[in-house]
């Protein structure tokens, strides 16, 4: 059976609205998504919403309305934002959907049976907005717990636990020998000591005399599931996993495993302790342990964005104001992958007028205008530009799509996008200094002119397919200007090019269709005030 390119989000809170940190992580994902099914793969990509836990509750209770109501409320908000933006998921991970249910039940009732489960009492200090009992190492220099863990309260209670500080060793060791288990490789050392340190087991309970909205235990119905026991089991329930089996479904299998994307602040502990061992537990191998692309984050003027300190943007607002191409162009082109970046609408005006309307649109419109004005928008023969003489020879290219494509490979969409945008900077040049203009005045440099117009659109065409996963309408709307389609297109603004296409020109007699602005300048005076909630 074919293997699918298996890619998952991680899945948000539904107890506050979407910001800009949020469609960051969509856009991301959704570009490598992109990127590999307009290389012809199979591609399924999972994002959702985390529905369950004690502050969800709490939000529901204060807004006096039932939990699935209120999660309800905030699930629309995110499916009008991934709409928005052109997230093109292939699967919908809600928590409180009855398959993904079912399926924590299956694991947890297996786990039990394994041995994995345990029943004890517990007391302590417990974060109620982390819902986590914690220990000396969560106290600061000080001695107290700090504000990152809210309201702390002294608990004792009983409750099931997970055997997590079993498998640190084997833990350990797979870091040690998965290169590709984390990137950026410099998060690995930071893991790595995170295990080391671990001690005790993970509570994977929480009494329902405190907290109902979970899922509930099959062996016990007076607990329901951790939160993030329950969250972290979307990326294989939404995929066809049965927990009742060791054996797995070809559903399952074929997809098996995906590239995780999730941001640096739950790769320690959930997504670099828990979530490996649960599946370890589960017998998955350990080339079963899915990969982890760790992003950074969006801040605004170097700290945190957050609903309560009014700082957080409004994406569907920079979307209405700009365009979501813009919008998407600037959130994986103004940081590297990995790092943090902070946001700020000017730059998204520069970034936008630089690169697009004075960069990528002036090509664009140059190189239509041209072969309409010389050549009534057709193209004639596909001759080396340079046969006669050095000063017509056109800058190379292939280097550039190599370096683009491996960077696209390596989830660094920021180099990506600088390749493919520096194919159409160096066209610029090239117009300028060849002078189609001066070519067209002389009647012994027809087959010059023909060249260079030919190279120019088929530099765009290469240039319009690799930034068509972060920029799917201009993408199209270039294509549709050079009178191109590509096979397999759907209508939904996705293709699958062949490298012959990326690489090479157009044939002769290729007819272009008419120029018209793609990018119009942004007045910079104009901007407005951002969008913040
Ligand atoms: N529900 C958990 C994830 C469970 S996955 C099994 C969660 N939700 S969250 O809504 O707080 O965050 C969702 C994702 O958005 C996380 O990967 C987080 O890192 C990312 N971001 C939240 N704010 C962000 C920025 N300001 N910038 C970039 N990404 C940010 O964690």
């Amino acid at each position: 059976m074919r293997r699918t390119f298996f890619i998952t989000t991680a899945i948000d809170y539904t107890n506050g609205a979407p910001h800009i940190g949020h469609a960051y992580e969509k856009v991301l994902a959704d570009v490598i998504a992109r990127y590999h099914r307009l290389k012809g793969d199979d591609v399924f990509f999972l994002t959702g919403v985390d529905q369950h836990g004690q502050k969800v509750q709490q939000s529901a209770e204060k807004q006096g309305v039932a939990p699935q109501e209120f999660v309800d409320g905030i699930t629309a908000e995110f499916l009008a934002l991934w709409k928005r933006l052109g997230i093109q998921y292939d699967g919908w991970a809600a928590t409180t959907d009855e398959r993904h249910k079912r399926c924590v039940r299956g694991i947890l009732q297996r786990l039990k049976d394994e041995g994995q489960l345990y029943r004890d009492s517990r007391a302590g200090y417990y974060s109620v907005r982390q819902e986590q009992f914690l220990t000396d190492k969560e106290r600061g220099m000080n001695g107290e717990f700090g504000p990152e863990w809210g309201e702390v309260v002294l608990l004792e209670e009983e409750n099931y636990f997970f055997r997590l500080a079993e498998h640190k060793g084997w833990l350990l060791k797979l870091i040690d020998q998965r290169d590709d288990f984390i990137t950026p490789a410099f998060r690995r050392n930071e893991l790595r000591n995170a295990v080391e340190k671990l001690a005790g087991d993970l509570c994977v309970s929480r009494p329902k005399a405190r907290l109902s909205w979970g899922i509930e235990f099959p062996f016990d119905p007076e607990f329901v599931t951790y939160v993030w026991f329950d969250a972290l089991v979307n990326y294989i329930s939404f995929a066809g996993y049965d927990p009742a089996t060791r054996t797995q479904p070809a559903e399952f299998t074929a997809r098996w495993p995906a590239l995780h994307v999730i941001g640096k602040d739950i790769l320690i502990p959930a997504h670099g302790i828990y979530w490996p061992i649960m599946l370890h537990t589960l017998g998955f191998a350990d080339e079963e342990i899915p990969p982890l692309l760790v992003h950074g984050w969006w801040n605004i003027a170097g700290t945190k964005m957050s609903k309560s300190t009014g700082n957080s943007i409004d994406p569907h607002v920079l979307a209405d104001n700009y365009g979501e191409d813009a919008l998407r162009y600037y959130l994986v082109s103004d940081i590297a992958t990995g790092k943090d970046a902070d946001f700020s609408e000017e730059r998204l005006v520069q970034r936008y007028n630089s690169d697009l309307a004075n960069g990528l649109g002036n090509l664009l419109n140059r190189t239509l205008t041209m072969g309409w004005k010389y050549r009534e928008g057709r193209l004639a023969g596909n001759l080396a530009v340079g046969s006669r003489e050095d000063r017509f020879a056109p800058p190379a290219r292939a280097e550039a799509i190599q370096a683009c494509q491996e960077a696209y490979s390596a989830a660094a969409v920021h180099t990506a996008l600088e390749h493919a945008l520096s194919i159409g900077i160096k066209c610029n040049q090239y117009i300028d200094s060849v002078k189609p203009w001066v070519l067209a005045r002389n009647p012994e440099l027809a087959e010059e002119l023909d060249a260079v117009l030919s190279y120019l659109a088929g530099c765009l065409r290469t240039i319009a397919i690799l930034i068509s996963p972060v920029m799917p309408i201009a993408a199209h709307g270039i294509l549709d200007q050079l009178n191109w389609r590509a096979g397999g297109y759907d209508g939904a603004l996705r293709f699958v090019v062949t490298q012959d296409e990326l690489e090479g020109g157009f044939a002769d007699g290729h007819q272009l269709g008419k120029p018209s602005p793609l990018f119009p300048k942004i007045d910079v005076d104009l901007v407005a005030a951002p969008g913040v909630l």
